[in-house]
């Protein structure tokens, strides 16, 4: 690296001095052409091209920095997407800047009557013109389609009332025109290309996306209004390596840092209240309804599976203070509400969280994990010991582990599988991920690649073992395949 910057620079100052002192010697002192004018000559050639050279890393750091915020503000973004979808109700997010009342309308695909929706109305600048539809009623297994005045059109397909297999995606992280090709129309995101192509070859019914959509601090931050942080959302669904199938397909959402900024713990103070409307307009609106009123985290279930979406930001202690009890990632409602959930729900169960639940990760950001939270993650633990078994979902570190808590009785089975970035860098360097302790178990670390997403299938069909295929891609191949299995002995 050092003589990456360094090279070029001695070329630069070499080549400058030896102009400097050969061309006036040569005009005033020596005028001896066949020994001067090659040195003089070759000097300059040198001394323009490092100069050249130097002047396109700064156009491109430059470029690479301000592009989209000088260009793409979003301002006219038309678009929209399909959130939660169930058995018989889904969820349209639409952004009409030009049309103020909007009505939704829907059919099953095979038939041609339509079915007027609702119609809302945006008060411009208020909700940045984002408007959530609720479609109700709708035939379970079914694919309809929908359109709007505003000319949007979209099509989803519901699901069976007690689906026996099926799958979905887990990822998180996006930052647009990452890795930079200035060629790129700079609101590219290569991982939404994979993404795409992978479930245009597989039956994907949902993609869980665990935060971090937007960078409001990365490359660069340029402001801290919560216009600002709608421009972020805007730039990112303006994005052209969003396609029709992704749009279709139903996306949850649940947020991390950097929607609000790096290794957020603040508590849901100060900046929290500027950055949170911006999600809650454009994400959490077309989510399951959140588990109380006026909360982020959520409960849904399809099929046997329950998942539990916990949010790691909002009720956090400071991840600066000392660990033990008081010290909180979930805040004590939320953990009452997820102990419960764990008590309760007699089905195989998933925990979602937005930073990893291993504490395998080490290094300075480790304490913004649950590494930093271990007193409340054992209180945890042991409850999910207590049932047959439990999932965890995280994202965060933009690598993929995929890690195993051993209960003490060995008979509850709880794994992680942590996966990110869809479309972000990784550390190119530093290994962080390594077991020590033996209450975390590393099972497989894959830490290259700048888009990764686990596809996960669910199949309890059989009433004794039900059975999990995980899939892990990156930079859209097939690297690693894993199967899991939950016996079900406590009913
Ligand atoms: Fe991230």
């Amino acid at each position: 690296m050092d003589f990456a910057i360094t090279w070029p620079a001695s070329v630069l100052a070499i080549s400058n001095l030896t102009l400097r002192i050969a061309a006036p010697y040569f005009v005033r002192w020596l005028p001896l052409g066949p020994r001067f004018t090659p040195l003089i000559y070759t000097s300059s050639v040198l001394y323009f091209t490092t100069f050249i050279v130097n002047l396109l890393c700064l156009l491109v750091t430059v470029d690479f920095v301000y592009r989209n915020h000088v260009f793409y503000n979003g301002n006219e973004l038309s678009f929209s997407r399909v959130g939660y979808v169930d058995s018989s109700s889904a969820r349209v997010v639409i952004r009409a800047p030009l049309t103020l009342t909007v009505q939704i309308e829907y059919r099953l695909e095979n038939i041609a009557q339509w079915t007027p929706g609702q119609v809302l109305s945006s008060l411009p600048g208020n909700h940045d013109n984002v408007l959530t539809f609720a479609l109700t009623s709708l035939e379970e297994n079914a694919s309809y389609v929908y359109r709007t005045n505003a000319s949007h059109i979209g099509s989803f397909r519901t699901s069976l009332r007690n689906p026996k297999r099926w799958s979905m995606v887990t990822t998180s992280c996006i930052k647009p025109f990452y890795p930079y090709n200035p060629f790129d129309h700079s609101l590219r995101i290569p991982g939404l290309e994979y993404l795409s192509r992978f479930v245009s070859l597989h039956n994907v019914d949902f993609v869980l996306f665990l935060g971090d959509f937007i960078y409001i601090d990365l490359p660069h931050r340029f402001g801290w209004t919560t216009g600002d942080y709608y421009e972020a959302y805007r730039q990112v669904y303006s994005s052209p390596s969003w396609s029709s199938e992704l749009f279709d397909l139903p996306w949850l959402h649940i947020y991390d840092d950097h929607e609000i900024t790096n290794d957020w713990s603040g508590n849901e103070t100060g900046l929290y209240q500027d950055a949170i409307k911006p999600y809650l307009d454009y994400q959490q609106a077309a989510n399951p309804p959140p588990l109380r009123k006026g909360a982020t985290y959520y409960s849904f279930t399809r099929g046997d599976v329950s998942f539990f979406v916990t949010d790691t930001r909002r009720y956090r202690s400071s991840s600066a203070m000392d660990d033990g009890p008081g010290k909180t990632m979930l805040g004590e409602t939320q953990r009452r509400d997820l102990e419960s959930w764990l008590e309760t729900e007699n089905v195989w169960k998933v925990i979602v969280s937005g930073v990893p639940f291993t504490r395998n990760w080490r290094g300075p950001e480790a304490n913004d994990s649950w590494a930093g939270y271990l007193w409340e993650r054992q209180l945890l633990l042991e409850k999910m010991w207590k049932t047959d078994g439990v999932v965890i979902l995280s994202g965060d570190r933009h690598e993929h582990a995929t890690t195993l808590f051993p209960s003490p009785d060995g008979k509850s089975k709880v794994i992680e599988f942590s996966t990110s970035p869809l479309s972000q860098f990784y550390q190119p360097f530093e290994r962080r991920y390594q077991q020590i302790e033996n209450t975390d178990v590393a099972l497989y670390s894959h830490p290259y690649g700048i888009s990764k997403f686990g596809s996960l299938t669910f199949d309890t069909s059989s009433p004794d073992i039900w059975t999990l295929g995980f899939e892990l891609v990156i930079n859209g191949m097939d690297v690693w395949n894993y199967n899991w299995t939950l016996s079900r002995t406590r009913q």
